[in-house]
């Protein structure tokens, strides 16, 4: 390898290095905040089913998932008659997209926001940041809300959950200088739930999340076995056809 050759191949090669550098301290970014782990089992039905019916009591009325319908709830155990009955609360079809409630043009004068559509909500977020954003809401005046979260800094959206988790402050805002922050939540009112059933009912939530994001994923994971078994027999056979045809040439 000549100099110059050599040159921009160190070139190239530090500069994607730095690059995923940068992605991973981007990613790591979240204002601060260590992102907990979402306890979630995208194969538990039940869980999926309390998610689904959470969604639908306290989220689709300001969120649309407009590129999902109703029907998919039937791909989690439950029957249509279960689906009409229990999580349909508008007039909506079973076979109608799940479209938001409230005004748009409401929304925005509301919020100054709108509340985006949740759809594929998990796939850019990703279950560990929600799990954390839906437990870190804390209580802050300077907001016309009330609120604002940790992991979404001076987020349009009200705690809709409140009543459930209770109130949280923030407290010790500032690390030492030069260190991160350091800003812990502590439950000041408590909610409906205690702590432990309020993170079981996030983790429901979010399980939902990722299956309505990604509803082919156990599917997906059931053929990639079902290939990797079949190659797996296909060798067996394949090897066993090579003995044979060549155990007379030997
Ligand atoms: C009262 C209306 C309202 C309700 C109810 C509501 N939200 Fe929101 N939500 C908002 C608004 C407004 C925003 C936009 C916040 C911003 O950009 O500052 C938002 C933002 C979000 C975001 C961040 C979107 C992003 O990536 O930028 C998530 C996630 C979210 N909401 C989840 C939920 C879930 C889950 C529920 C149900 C538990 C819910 N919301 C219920 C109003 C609402």
């Amino acid at each position: 390898m000549n100099t110059s050759s050599w040159k921009k191949w160190m070139t190239r090669w530090i500069s994607g290095l730095l690059l995923v550098v940068a992605g991973s301290v981007a990613l790591a970014n979240q204002g601060g905040v260590k992102l907990d782990h979402a306890p979630i089992d995208p194969s538990d039905k039940a869980s999926l089913q309390r998610g689904a019916q959470h969604f639908m009591n306290y989220c689709l009325t300001c969120h649309g998932a407009q590129y999902v319908r109703f029907d998919l709830l039937t791909r989690i155990g439950l029957t249509e008659d279960q689906v009409k009955k229990n999580l349909i609360l508008t007039d909506a079809k079973i076979a109608d997209y799940m479209t938001v409630v409230l005004n748009p043009k409401d929304a925005k004068a509301w919020f100054g926001v709108p509340p985006p559509d949740l759809s594929v909500e998990a796939r850019v977020r990703g279950a560990d940041w929600l799990y954390t954003y839906l437990r870190s809401f804390y209580r802050d005046d300077q907001r016309d809300s009330g609120w604002n979260n940790l992991v979404f800094r001076q987020v349009a959206m009200p705690h809709v959950l409140y009543e459930l988790q209770g109130e949280q402050d923030i407290k010790a805002e500032e690390g030492k200088p030069g260190e991160h922050h350091v800003a812990t939540l502590v439950l000041t009112k408590p909610g409906k739930l205690s702590p432990k059933e309020y993170d079981q009912f996030t983790a429901d939530l979010v399980n939902y999340l990722v299956f309505m994001a990604e509803p082919d994923q156990q599917t997906r994971i059931r053929i990639g076995y079902g290939v990797m078994v079949f190659l797996a027999l296909a060798f067996v056979i394949t090897r066993a056809l090579k003995h044979e045809y060549w155990k007379d040439i030997h």
